[in-house]
């Protein structure tokens, strides 16, 4: 069954400019329809947007979060880098960690660690995202992938209240393939195995992302354990973003 508290991210990655800001105004639309009352719907947009979104959402039911950050909590001469102090003074309460994109470009699990950490820090949410490759999966080592992931990435990581995980296939993202209801359904099972062995909460939340539109946004919604929907290339679309909520939330 679908479930109507679901969480909706929408990760701009490096799209968006000040004029893309008022496109939300659909969401903001639909969203005042009371059957959705219940969703959570995060933008996350480049960080030079942070602000002009949170003066936007002022007052209204979206919520902002970054797709980064720099691993040091405290201020200092870290040219360039951007922190979660700064994020939150930009307005943002949630932060994308681990995405495969950074992962790709050398982000370790110790790095991945170190920034849930800072994170933490500062009361901010974290969407902690995970996933195997193409090769990992040829391989058949996705479970070892994803326990590697989770065991180094929430080390020393006691309260997981703030912890949300998105299960993103690498080879998913931006390819327009997603995995088959099966091998889904077996891997959210394995993420919650994996969670629990490590003696992380059970109602840690999971959502899952790569190449979600509005054609398969329901039936990836309605497998068991599935929390949300993380929307790369589709949310830049503000009609394709409302579809996708639309389809999920019935
Ligand atoms: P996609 O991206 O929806 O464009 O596949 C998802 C993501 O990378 O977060």
């Amino acid at each position: 069954m679908t479930n109507n508290n679901m969480i909706f991210v929408a990760n701009w990655k490096m799209h968006g400019n000040f004029n893309d800001i008022s496109k939300v105004k659909t969401v903001l639309n639909l969203i005042k329809n009371k059957k959705y009352k219940k969703i959570k719907i995060i933008y996350c947009p480049p960080f030079t947007l942070l602000k002009s979104f949170s003066n936007y959402f002022n007052n209204t039911k979206l919520n902002i979060g970054a797709q980064n950050c720099y691993y040091k909590s405290d201020y200092g001469p870290y040219t360039g880098n951007v922190n979660a102090k700064l994020i939150k003074s930009a307005g943002a309460k949630y932060i994308i960690l681990g995405h495969s994109e950074n992962r790709n470009e050398g982000e370790t699990d110790l790095l991945i660690n170190q920034k849930i950490k800072s994170v933490l820090k500062e009361k901010l949410s974290i969407i902690f995202c995970i996933g195997e490759t193409i090769d990992e999966k040829k391989k058949k080592i996705t479970f070892q992938v994803l326990k590697r992931q989770i065991s180094k990435g929430l080390k020393g990581i006691k309260n997981t209240n703030k912890i949300i995980i998105a299960y993103e296939p690498v080879w998913s993202i931006g390819s327009g393939i997603i995995p088959s209801r099966n091998e889904l359904e077996k891997n959210i099972k394995n993420i919650k195995k994996i969670l629990k062995q490590f003696k992380f909460k059970n109602s840690v939340k999971i959502l899952y992302g790569g190449s979600v539109n509005s054609k398969n946004a329901n039936e990836i919604s309605k497998i068991d354990g599935i929390g949300g929907l993380l929307v790369g290339g589709a949310s830049l679309n503000s009609k394709k973003f409302v579809d996708i909520i639309k389809k999920t939330s019935n």
